[in-house]
């Protein structure tokens, strides 16, 4: 096998009654991996190209353990030596290209590609996600599937246990799959698997980061990051605060934060920010809302709409509160994060 491989991932995870996927968790997921160890999985698994996610069995563990040992993966060696003792259902997912996800395997790959940081959001391609995954009970037992969910509570009850049914919905919480490292999570239920949460970064419990979307850390989030939006280092995103994402109402501008921007508590932006921006806490800017730009005496010098200020660095926006105007002014104290607060992250 010569080709380069975008993706392979050993995984172990939860099918139905009727041995349809519901989830997979992949310990270690590998993006473009060596030649070695695509041809040591290929040989191993009967691998026959394209984008495949192939069941594994007991008997092929053993194979595949002592090639990923004699190609000089020891890791992933490790894992697959792990995976032996399990009697849940296991799986080899080989993604020859970035192809759209086509199954529940090829799905959480890419959602664990983008939590373990090994690619950014916009960096994978997801298109057809939703169709490709099911809708999952997430429980104190597990993932379990809807129809059979009424069952499984009547046996927990019959036992004497309560089955607790923490969410309902296509994606897990990230956290039950990677924590990935030097971050604070106050609130893990508000970050979904395919989050890509960078390095110093803490969310506190009003923040939300949604999959295709996160930080590139330090940050400090207490806002919500909607589905493909990135926020840039040194960037606080204030309690309650909103970025417009571009799944559902209507908006296609992608939204972005740049570096050192500041979103004030309960404001949003219908617009991506470029570097060391401030909006101020409550205001709404839409990619519409007409804007009055001032000089540094304040005076008026033209009006713009706010697409047209789009990625532009070094912004202040306010609302005037004694005319209502929405307001644009250079921005000559771009904040800096508490450094108290992310030591320990
Ligand atoms: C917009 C914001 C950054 C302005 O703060 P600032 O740069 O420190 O500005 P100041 O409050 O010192 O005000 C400077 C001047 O602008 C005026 N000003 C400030 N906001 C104004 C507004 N909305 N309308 C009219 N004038 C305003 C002030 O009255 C002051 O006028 P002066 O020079 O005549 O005294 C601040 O109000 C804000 O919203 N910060 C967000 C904080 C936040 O939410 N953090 C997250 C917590 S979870």
């Amino acid at each position: 096998m010569s080709e380069q491989l975008f993706s392979i991932g050993l995984g172990v995870g939860t099918q139905n009654a009727k041995g349809e996927w519901l989830e997979v968790y992949y310990a270690q997921p590998l993006l473009n991996p060596s030649a070695a160890l695509a041809e040591a999985v290929g040989a191993s698994v009967n691998y026959q190209g394209g984008n495949q996610a192939i069941s594994l069995d007991k008997g092929q563990l053993g194979t595949l353990e002592a090639a990923l040992t004699a190609a000089g993966e020891a890791d992933q060696a490790a894992i697959v030596n792990a995976l032996k003792t399990s009697s849940r259902p296991l799986v080899a997912t080989i993604l020859a290209t970035d192809d759209n996800p086509a199954s529940v395997p090829e799905g959480y790959l890419k959602l664990q590609l983008l939590s373990h940081r090994l690619v950014k959001p916009h960096g994978i391609n997801l298109n057809g996600l939703f169709g490709a995954l099911p809708n999952v009970a997430w429980t104190n037992k597990g993932a379990i599937d809807l129809d059979e969910l009424p069952e499984a509570q009547l046996q927990a009850r019959l036992n004497g246990e309560l089955l607790s049914v923490d969410c309902v919905d296509k994606f897990p919480k990230m956290t039950n799959y990677v924590v990935p490292a030097g971050v604070r999570i106050a609130h893990t239920a508000r970050v979904r698997l395919g989050a890509y949460i960078g390095e110093g970064t803490t969310i506190m419990h009003e923040g939300f980061v949604n999959f295709n979307a996160g930080t590139d850390g330090p940050g400090m989030i207490e806002g919500r990051i909607s589905a493909g939006v990135f926020v840039g280092s040194g960037s606080d995103l204030g309690g309650g605060s909103s970025t417009m994402g571009t799944l559902s109402g209507g908006g296609n501008i992608v939204i972005s934060v740049g570096k050192e921007c500041l979103l004030g508590a309960n404001a949003g932006i219908g617009i991506p920010l470029g570097d060391r921006c401030t909006v101020e806490s409550g205001l709404y800017i839409t990619a519409g809302t007409k804007v009055t730009m001032l000089d540094d005496q304040n005076n008026v010098v033209e009006t713009a709409k706010a697409r047209d200020l789009a990625g532009k660095s070094d912004l202040l926006f306010r609302r005037n509160s004694a005319t209502g105007a929405v307001e644009c002014l250079t921005n000559k104290t771009a904040i800096e994060l508490n450094q108290e607060l992310h030591a320990n992250n």
